[in-house]
């Protein structure tokens, strides 16, 4: 993998980087064209959907934008645990995106009807690169654990499966999942890790520079059609590198 670390003073700046980014993107996608990206749920994501939601309601068109999701806890959307209500709360119910551009998996369906729909879903909306689907960009978080999506240390055979999207277990909870599968991810034409925070640093220090352990994250095996894979950090999180 080629890694582009970017490290920042702290959570909000990270957050505005990765809106910048967006915006620049957005702004380079040629009219009459979507820019589709998949977002990724849990606490540092917020941030940036805050940010979003309050401060990037003109300056980016979001008639072009269409957003996916990463993965989706198997519950209403209306629940505290859900990601797109979590995406909701933050930056949806402030932002004219569209109700067309938004793509939700809904975690209120039968898990296994779920992913089978949204397998054909992305397959329908997305180009696609050796049968999987391609997005402009896919934002992910990295759990303490090495996780990313919801492809978890206990089975990194989610990363090659030959599935797009697939169900999985939460091994500490038992909470079923949706999520995008590894060759759907790495399918993108960029992938960013947005991580903040110092309880990441010890993980991150391993797979940044590649020690042997870093195999066993499922965050280690991403990376782009060309092997690139960018992380914007905090510095906490980049406290062990
Ligand atoms: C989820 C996320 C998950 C998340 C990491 C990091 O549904 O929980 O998609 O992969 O990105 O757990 O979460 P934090 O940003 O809260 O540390």
């Amino acid at each position: 993998m080629q890694i582009n670390l970017q490290i920042f003073e702290n959570g909000t700046q990270t957050s505005y980087a990765v809106a910048e980014l967006i915006k620049e993107k957005v702004k380079a996608t040629p009219d009459g064209q979507f820019f589709n990206i998949a977002v990724s749920g849990g606490t540092t994501p917020r941030q940036l959907f805050e940010l979003l939601g309050n401060e990037y309601e003109t300056s980016i068109d979001w008639k072009k934008v269409r957003l996916f999701w990463v993965d989706e806890r198997c519950v209403e959307p209306t629940d505290t645990e859900s990601n797109f209500g979590m995406t909701y709360d933050a930056f949806l119910q402030k932002i004219l995106v569209p109700g067309e551009n938004i793509f939700r998996m809904r975690g209120e369906e039968i898990p296994e009807y779920e992913a089978e729909s949204y397998r054909d879903l992305l397959l329908k909306n997305l180009p696609a690169r050796g049968g999987f689907p391609v997005f402009e960009l896919v934002l992910l978080g990295m759990g303490n654990d090495g996780h990313t999506a919801s492809i978890f240390p206990n089975d990194l055979s989610l990363i090659d499966s030959e599935l797009s999207v697939a169900v999985n277990v939460n091994p500490y909870t038992q909470q079923k999942r949706i999520t995008l599968t590894g060759n759907t991810i790495n399918n993108a034409h960029q992938i960013v890790f947005m991580i903040t925070g110092e309880s990441k640093s010890q993980i991150l220090n391993e797979i940044i520079h590649k020690k042997p352990t870093a195999k066993n994250y499922p965050a280690a095996h991403i990376g782009n059609q060309e092997g690139k894979v960018d992380f914007f950090i905090d510095k906490p999180a980049a406290s062990k590198l």
